[in-house]
């Protein structure tokens, strides 16, 4: 499942993030491409942007995906709304689910593989991470540009940056959704929470067990413009080793 509905704010003015192009090609194609590469996956759900379910469709179509089967529909307002809209578009039978970011379109296939093969093995949630490069701060945020007080440095070697795909057990994920739908629409003690940026986050919330598998630098989110800038880069030398 991929959610690809998102507007890319971050990434400065122009078409929607999945439809920016990386290498002439637009990142969601390089995403779905990236998951198409990997046995374990036989379908491919998209979540689009709601006024681009068409074009996506078409441009899906136009690409070559390795005869998978894949499906178009529209997303939401958040990303965790763009995931339920696309679980649901994921038939019963299908036991086990991988929600990867459109933004994240140079994947390597070992990391897809690793992820279905952990939840394939008993893992219920299993995410992708990488150790991290800074040190890390909790601060006490402040406006902007004004100095925020530190409250503590946590234990780096303790911290994983996560990534995706993230890989569950459908019914699961299923599940968490539903309660996380629950929650916000009955506005049940949910305010106070901190907001949850990720599928395996919602895991946990509800008391699920998430493992941490091995990610990959390559599975990068482009986010700002200087992830593009990395990105292309990283294709540039994929396309150089490949002519060897
Ligand atoms: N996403 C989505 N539906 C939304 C918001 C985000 O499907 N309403 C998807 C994005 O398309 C992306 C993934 O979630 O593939 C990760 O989100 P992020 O990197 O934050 O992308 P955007 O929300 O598009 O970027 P920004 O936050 O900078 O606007
Ligand atoms: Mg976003």
């Amino acid at each position: 499942m991929v959610p690809a509905a998102g507007r890319g704010e971050r990434l400065g003015p122009g078409a929607p993030k999945a439809l920016r192009e990386l290498g002439g090609v637009p990142l969601l194609v390089h995403a779905v491409r990236a998951l198409a590469r990997s046995r374990a996956v036989g379908l491919v759900v998209v979540a689009a942007p709601p006024e681009g379910v068409a074009e996506v469709t078409a441009l899906l179509d136009s690409h070559g995906l390795d005869g998978k089967d894949v499906r178009v529909v529209a997303g939401g307002a958040t990303r965790q709304e763009s995931v339920r809209l696309g679980l649901a578009a994921i038939p019963q039978d299908v036991e086990i689910v991988l929600v990867h970011d459109a933004a994240r379109p140079l994947v390597p296939v070992e990391v897809v593989d690793a992820v279905a093969a952990a939840v394939r093995a008993g893992a219920e949630a299993v995410v992708p991470a990488v150790p991290l490069a800074d040190t890390v701060k909790r601060v006490e945020p402040q406006a902007a540009g004004a100095p925020e007080p530190v409250l503590d440095t946590p234990d780096r070697a303790t911290l994983r940056a996560v990534q995706t795909p993230q890989g569950f057990r459908r019914r699961t994920l299923h599940e968490v959704h539903a309660k996380a739908l629950a929650e916000e629409s009955g506005g049940a003690a949910g305010g106070a929470l901190p907001p949850v940026t990720d599928d395996a986050g919602l895991v946990e919330r509800f008391g699920g067990q998430v493992f941490v598998v091995p990610g990959h630098e390559e599975a990068f989110k482009v986010t700002r413009p200087l992830d593009l800038v990395l990105a292309e880069a990283v294709l540039a030398r994929r396309r150089a080793s490949d002519g060897f």
